[in-house]
């Protein structure tokens, strides 16, 4: 069995261990182990939920042995660049860490790689997910969905039917996009929001109906 190796040591870094612990425990075990790698030597040892950090990321490049990583930090430009890194090893797999309390039905939803899906995220069918997503706890996804990659669904938000989001976008808890629109890459909505039209340029855009941040 491999060591499920979670990038990050923050809060979010906790609750993707919490998801791959449901996982063990639903069984069969995946994983002999659940470690998590930090940013600072300093943090070696300590001791965080389902397992310890034992290392920097620094660690992935020096162990040779096969072993999978979850990406366990919520921000849409950093999980890209870590995506990034880790396409540089192949000894390094990336699975879908999918909640066995998700409403997924995976003959309808084509998931990548890297995805983590948690407790109560809901999704309809004929929906396609790209690589290292985060679909937090109770958000829904419509019929019908087109997501790229890096994207961050925080808890609560709603994708409507019909809708295509680019990579890298970031959904504010709560938020709603409204059926058949389109978000560009790097499209940031906040907490609450209600996106009315479709998104065409980068940037923050709050608010009901949203509207671009100055
Ligand atoms: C929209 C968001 C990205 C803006 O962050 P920011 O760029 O740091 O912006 P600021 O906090 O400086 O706020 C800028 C202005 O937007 C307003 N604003 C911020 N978030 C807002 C929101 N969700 N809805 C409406 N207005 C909002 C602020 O009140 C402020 O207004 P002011 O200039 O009149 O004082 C952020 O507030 C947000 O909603 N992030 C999502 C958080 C989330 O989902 N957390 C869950 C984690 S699990």
């Amino acid at each position: 069995m491999r060591t499920l190796y979670i990038i990050g040591t923050g809060g979010f870094a906790k609750e993707v261990a919490q998801v791959a612990q449901a996982l063990q425990e639903a069984g069969p075990p995946r994983w002999q182990a659940i470690e998590y790698l930090a940013r600072n030597e300093g943090e070696i040892g300590r001791v965080l939920p389902f397992g310890r950090v034992t290392g920097t990321d620094a660690l992935l490049a020096q162990r040779p042995q096969a072993a999978d990583v979850a990406i366990g930090i919520g921000q849409p430009l950093l999980r890209r660049a870590i995506a990034a890194r880790l396409a540089a090893w192949p000894h390094l797999q990336a699975p879908n860490l999918v909640h066995p309390g998700a409403g997924i039905d995976e003959r309808r939803v084509q998931l990548g790689c890297g995805n983590l899906v948690a407790r109560g995220a809901q999704f309809t069918c004929d929906i396609e997910v790209g690589d290292f997503n985060v679909f937090n706890l109770n958000c829904t996804v419509g019929h019908d969905v087109r997501i790229g990659s890096y994207c961050v669904v925080n808890p609560g938000a709603n994708v409507s039917g019909g809708v295509a989001m680019g990579d890298a976008c970031l959904l504010g808890t709560g938020s709603q996009v409204l059926e058949g629109l389109s978000l560009c890459a790097d499209a940031t909505i906040g907490a609450g929001a209600v996106v009315t039209r479709s998104v065409a340029r980068p940037g923050t855009y709050a608010g009901v109906p949203a509207r671009a941040l100055a």
